[in-house]
C-alpha cells in the first residue's frame, strides 16, 4: 500500500540538529575507546538533571497515585507557583488564571499557532531562529517569513524591519529571546518598539522566552510580559529548570484566549504529564532555586571561558551571548584553513578529525547559515577545555 501523506506533513523539513546528533552518537561508539572520545557540543539541553527535591516530589506523586489526568490548564498550585516566580524574579504581576501549563514549550507553541493562525497568515521571524518554530507556523497552515538579521541587531528582528516587512497577510511576529542558536536577546528598547509596531497594526506578538531563566546580563533578563497583556509568552521547565525529558512548559496568554486554549488543549493533549506537574512544584522551593542559580552561574562561567577561546581560534562570535548556552560562530576562516567550504563540511570535518560534535547553521534559516555553526556549552568545563585543545590542534 502506498501511503499518501498530507502536504502539511511534507512541508516539515527534518530537524537536522537531531540527524547530526544521531550521526555523532554512532561515531561516538566507534571512538569511545580511543584517546579522543567524542565531545558533544551539539546538545541543546542542560547537562544537569532535576535537583533532589524535584525527584523526591515525583516519587511521592507516583507512590501516592497522583497519576490521573489534571485539568487541561494544569494544576492550580503549579499555575500559582509560576505566577509567584514571575513576581519574585521578574517583578511582574502575571495572574495564575492567564497561565496555561503544557507538554513543554513545544506544545505551547503548537497550541498558540493553532489558536491564532489561519491558512495563509504570515508570521515574521528572525533568520537565524529555532527551526521548529517555523514548522509550528507551517503546521497551522501559516507561512513563516524569515527576515535576515545582522550582528548589529544581535541577530534579532528590529522594529524597522518588522515595519518594512509588514504586508497585507502579516498576522504577527514570533520572537525568541534569548535566541537559539545565538544566545542573544532583543535589546529591551528595541523589543518595546517592535511591540508598538505590531500593536499599531493589530497584530500578534508571540515570544519564546524558554531561555529567559538562563540570562547572564542584568540589562537583558526581563520578560516581555511587562509590556502588556497582549504579549503572549512561551516558557518551559526544560532549560533553566533542567527538566527536558519531563515534557513540561507553559504559556501566558491574554484573558480572552484562555478558554480557547483550554478547549484546544482538552482535545489535543488532555493535559500535561501529571507526575511532572507535581514534581515541578518543588522547582520553586528555596533550595531548588538556590541550586538552579548555582547552575546558572556555572553556565555563565562556561560562556566566559569558551567564547573568548572561540574568538581567539578564529571562530568569530560577533555578539557575546547574554543567555542560554549557545554560541553562533562564523566558521568561514576556520573552514578555509581546513580546506573545506561551508558550515556543513566544517562540522563534518570537526566530527571526524577532532571527534567534536557541533551543529551546522543549516537548520536555523537560510540567510547566513552556510557560514555559521552553533556550539553548545551545555557540557562540563573540563570537556570545554578539551574541546579547545582539540580545536587548537586542528585549526590553531
Ligand atoms: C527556542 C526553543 N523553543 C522551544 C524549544 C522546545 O522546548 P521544550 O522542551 O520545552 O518543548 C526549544 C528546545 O530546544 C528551543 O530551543
Amino acid at each position: 500500500m502506498t501511503l499518501q501523506f498530507s502536504s502539511r506533513a511534507q512541508r516539515i523539513e527534518p530537524f537536522y540538529v537531531m540527524e547530526v546528533a544521531k550521526a555523532a552518537q554512532e561515531l561516538a561508539r566507534s571512538v569511545a575507546a580511543t584517546r579522543d572520545p567524542m565531545i558533544f557540543l551539539n546538545i541543546g539541553e542542560p547537562d544537569f538533571t532535576a535537583p533532589p527535591l524535584v525527584l523526591e516530589a515525583a516519587e511521592r506523586a507516583l507512590r501516592a497515585g497522583q497519576t490521573q489526568y489534571t485539568n487541561a490548564l494544569g494544576l492550580e498550585a503549579l499555575r500559582e507557583a509560576i505566577s509567584g516566580w514571575y513576581a519574585q524574579r521578574f517583578g511582574v504581576d502575571v495572574p495564575a488564571r492567564r497561565i496555561v501549563v503544557t507538554a513543554g514549550a513545544s506544545a505551547a507553541l503548537q497550541l498558540a499557532c493553532l489558536a491564532l493562525i489561519d491558512r495563509g497568515d504570515e508570521i515574521l521571524m528572525p533568520d537565524p531562529s529555532y527551526p521548529c518554530n517555523r514548522h509550528f507556523v507551517s503546521a497551522a497552515e501559516g507561512t513563516a517569513v524569515l527576515i535576515p538579521t545582522t550582528a548589529e541587531e544581535r541577530f534579532q528582528l528590529s522594529a524597522d524591519k518588522v515595519q518594512a516587512a509588514w504586508g497585507a497577510k502579516t498576522r504577527g511576529v514570533l520572537l525568541a529571546s534569548p535566541s537559539n542558536p545565538t544566545g542573544t536577546s532583543i535589546a529591551p528598547d528595541e523589543l518595546r518598539r517592535i511591540v508598538d509596531v505590531v500593536r499599531a497594526r493589530g497584530g500578534l506578538t508571540l515570544i519564546d522566552e524558554i531561555y529567559l531563566g538562563l540570562s547572564y546580563e542584568e540589562q537583558f533578563g526581563h520578560t516581555a510580559l511587562a509590556l502588556g497583556e497582549d504579549v503572549i509568552s512561551i516558557n518551559s521547565f526544560s532549560k533553566y529548570f533542567n527538566m527536558t525529558g519531563w515534557r513540561l512548559g507553559w504559556m501566558v496568554v491574554p484573558d480572552a484566549m484562555v478558554p480557547v486554549v483550554e478547549r484546544m488543549a482538552q482535545n489535543l493533549f488532555i493535559c500535561a504529564s501529571t507526575i511532572s506537574q507535581h514534581a515541578a512544584l518543588a522547582c520553586f522551593a528555596p533550595s531548588s532555586i538556590a541550586e538552579y542559580e548555582r547552575r546558572r552561574a556555572e553556565f555563565k562561567a562556561r560562556r566566559d571561558y569558551f567564547i573568548p577561546e572561540l574568538n581567539r581560534l578564529g571562530l568569530s562570535v560577533p555578539v557575546m551571548p547574554d543567555g542560554a548556552f549557545y554560541a553562533w560562530a562564523d566558521c568561514s576562516a576556520a573552514a578555509e584553513r581546513l580546506g573545506v567550504d561551508g558550515s556543513w563540511d566544517f562540522a563534518y570535518e570537526l566530527m571526524h578529525r577532532a571527534h567534536l560534535a557541533i551543529t551546522p547553521g543549516h537548520d536555523f534559516g537560510s540567510a547566513d547559515t552556510a557560514r555559521h555553526v552553533r556550539f553548545s556549552t551545555a557540557n562540563s568545563m573540563a570537556q570545554l577545555q578539551e574541546a579547545v585543545a582539540r580545536l587548537q590542534r586542528l585549526i590553531g
